[in-house]
């Protein structure tokens, strides 16, 4: 479908990274309804909506009389760390929410996407394509697969997406690797980076523009959408402190398993794209481009303030 101006899209986690930069880009297109929890902020030009998911009983009511044409279902409990603590609040929020939302997607006649993650495999082989089979290591990847498995069944036209590392600059309140690493960095703290965990990260700006594309091609089932370059966290980190010009001698490289992380993470989670760029001609902007721009729009942005 091609949004309108009389559409009504409903964004939840639009107080998050991926949210925050998509209802940025559907304002004055059509009505967005941004979705929040516990940070009351949603960008200029969207009605902000709080929707507790936790709260499932009320999910129902509130996207009933918001009436969405389009719920894009992106707010999650996203740190694996806080959900191998809590899987109870893991599961009722990333997949008991997450059904009853298809749910009603589908009692509404509504589109719906879903964002899931790289996480749900369990990284031995990578370059993952959306046949390989999923076999999470952590409560987070557990609770995301099995709200693709429910989402499908309650919402059978559904389009769910699996992603990988997002970076970029999203919402004035959430974090991303980059902005994590810029901080630290900015403030001459080192930072321990892995070399061990590689990722095909993803501009957040790109997976915006994906998702729309997406919508435009009425997809349905799932998807990869991430970039095409597999790097560790530490390759990645290595350009980003050349592109904004930060000291690269305070990453402190060392392996997953020295961290001691409470979730286990997949060595290689890399996905295959492949299948979501042919359906919609997407391309995702090469990673030293993309820091190179972001690196301009953090410095102009410096001068400004
Ligand atoms: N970022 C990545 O690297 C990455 C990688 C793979 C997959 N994904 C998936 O992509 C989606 C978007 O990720 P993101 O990075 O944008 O997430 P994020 O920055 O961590 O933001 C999470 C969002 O979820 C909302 N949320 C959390 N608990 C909630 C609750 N109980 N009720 C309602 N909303 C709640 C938050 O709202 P408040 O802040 O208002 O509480 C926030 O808007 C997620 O589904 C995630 O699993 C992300």
């Amino acid at each position: 479908m091609r949004i309108t101006a009389t559409d009504t899209v409903l964004v939840t986690g639009a107080s998050g990274t991926v949210g925050w930069m998509l209802a940025r880009k559907l304002a004055g297109q059509c009505r967005v309804l941004g979705a929040f929890a516990c940070h009351e902020i949603v960008p200029s030009g969207v009605e902000g909506l709080r929707l507790d998911l936790k709260d499932i009983d009320a999910i129902g009511r509130i996207v009933e009389q918001a009436a969405p044409d389009v719920i894009v279902h992106l707010a999650a409990l996203t740190n694996p760390d806080e959900c191998e603590c809590n899987p109870e609040a893991a599961f009722r929020i990333n997949r008991d929410a997450a059904l009853e939302i298809a749910r009603v997607a589908r009692a509404l006649g509504a589109r719906l996407i879903f964002a899931s993650t790289d996480l749900v495999f369990d990284g031995k082989r990578g370059n993952y394509t959306e046949e390989h089979e999923a076999r999470p290591l952590s409560i987070y990847g557990r609770s995301k697969l099995e709200a693709e498995e429910g989402v499908l069944r309650a919402c059978p036209g559904a389009f769910i997406f699996r992603t990988s590392l997002v970076y970029g600059f999203g919402s004035p309140v959430s974090h991303t690797f980059l902005t994590t690493i810029i901080e630290k960095l900015e403030l001459g703290e080192p930072m321990k980076v892995f070399i061990d965990q590689k990722r095909s990260p993803i501009l957040v700006d790109d997976l915006a523009r994906a998702i729309v594309a997406a919508l435009e091609k009425d997809l349905a089932g799932r998807y990869h959408i991430a970039g095409n370059e597999v790097l560790t966290r530490y390759e990645f980190a290595l350009l980003l402190c050349k592109a904004f010009r930060l000291d690269e001698r305070l990453l402190v490289p060392i392996k997953m398993a020295e961290f001691g992380y409470l979730a286990r993470r997949p060595l290689d989670s890399s996905l295959d794209s492949t299948r979501f760029c042919t359906a919609t001609g997407f391309s995702p902007t090469a990673i030293r481009a993309a820091l190179q721009e972001l690196a301009e729009e953090y410095r102009k942005a410096g001068q400004a303030s």
